[in-house]
């Protein structure tokens, strides 16, 4: 059998703290028979999303999807592909995830949603394409990934966004993350190498990706190994957002609300099974994003009088 292939990417700085974390993992995953590899986004050079939607416009017409910037984003795009399982770490910056993490998420986003991709293999299939010009197939492949997050910051609550948009990473491709691990008081390059208790959480989040690598069956294979259960039994997080309708909460990760509770003086919330499996991090949420993008928004050249409408904004103030 061929070997599995785990991918681990950083945001951080080169040979600082999220680095060496990823790599402690990957280590315990090559010692346990996989191929790995690392790449370091800021050697590359990855644009900002243009906002042009060819990618969606493309995919809802049956076609491959395909971004059309040409810059290095094609070697994570590849890697990506390539790879059964992701580490992907980010430095906590202004409370969230690094710029550039967020700008190769936005290259993820629509152009690799499973959902879309999927509808767009069937459309295209159907309308006689060719292979090359439908989406990639490895795009249909399941993946299990790691989440981590390091702020330098001595209290918890200056990384508030950063673990919860780190799903920005995997939401679109499908990947389940099956461990996550965030980090705080990490201001030097070198504060983490020689911290025991973190490295040998590292090494832990190493033998949890490649445990689940092993497994055949896909509920095992994406089987939450991480420590916290956190409010959400879904993606594991701890953020909330306050519906203002009764005492519902949705879960922003997931998209999903539930009912709020105080239980033994504890807060909980109870997601129905209904709700849980729409979560936006399974098929069944990106599919009902992806029919209501179809068959609901607005697209090019639908207001007839747009011309006339935007006049008064030309060169406005500028
Ligand atoms: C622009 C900037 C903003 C930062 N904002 C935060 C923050 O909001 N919370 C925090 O805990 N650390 C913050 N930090 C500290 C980094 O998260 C910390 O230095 C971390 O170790 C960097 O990861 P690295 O060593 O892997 O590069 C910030 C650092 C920079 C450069």
């Amino acid at each position: 059998m061929s070997k599995k292939k785990v991918l681990g990417i950083s945001f951080g700085r080169k040979m600082s703290n999220t680095e060496v974390m990823i790599k402690t993992a990957l280590m315990e995953c090559e010692k346990a028979g996989n191929e790995v590899k690392f790449i370091r986004a800021d050697d590359l050079n990855i644009q900002d999303c243009t906002g042009c939607i060819a990618c969606v416009v493309g995919l809802l017409q049956g076609a491959s999807g395909k971004c059309v910037i040409k810059d290095d984003m094609h070697i994570i795009d590849e890697a990506l592909m390539e790879c059964d399982a992701v580490i992907v770490g980010s430095p906590t910056y202004v409370l969230a995830p690094t710029g550039r993490f967020k700008t190769v998420c936005d290259r993820l986003g629509p152009s690799h949603d499973v959902a879309f991709r999927t509808e767009a293999k069937k459309a295209g299939i159907e309308r006689g394409g060719k292979p090359e010009q439908l989406p990639d197939e490895r795009s249909f492949k399941k993946r299990i990934g790691a989440l981590i997050t390091v702020g330098g910051a001595m209290t918890q609550n200056w990384l508030s966004f950063a673990m919860p948009s780190m799903y920005e990473f995997t939401i679109s491709m499908g990947t389940s993350v099956v461990d996550k691990y965030e980090y705080f008081g990490a201001m030097a390059h070198e504060h983490v190498v020689g911290n025991k208790e973190v490295m040998d959480r590292m090494v832990v989040m190493g033998q949890n990706i490649a445990e689940a690598l092993k497994c055949e069956d896909d509920t095992e294979l994406t089987k939450w190994r991480g420590n916290d259960e956190g409010i959400c039994p879904v993606c594991h997080c701890d953020m909330l957002t306050v519906l203002h309708k009764e005492n519902k909460v949705e879960c922003p990760v997931c998209g999903i609300s539930g009912d709020l509770a105080l239980v033994d003086g504890k807060i909980k919330v109870n997601f129905s099974e209904a709700e849980k499996n729409r979560s936006r991090l399974f098929y069944a949420g990106k599919l009902e994003h992806q029919v209501e993008i179809s068959t609901k928004a607005v697209g090019p050249g639908q207001i007839p009088n747009k011309k006339e409408l935007l006049e008064k904004y030309l060169g406005y103030g500028e």
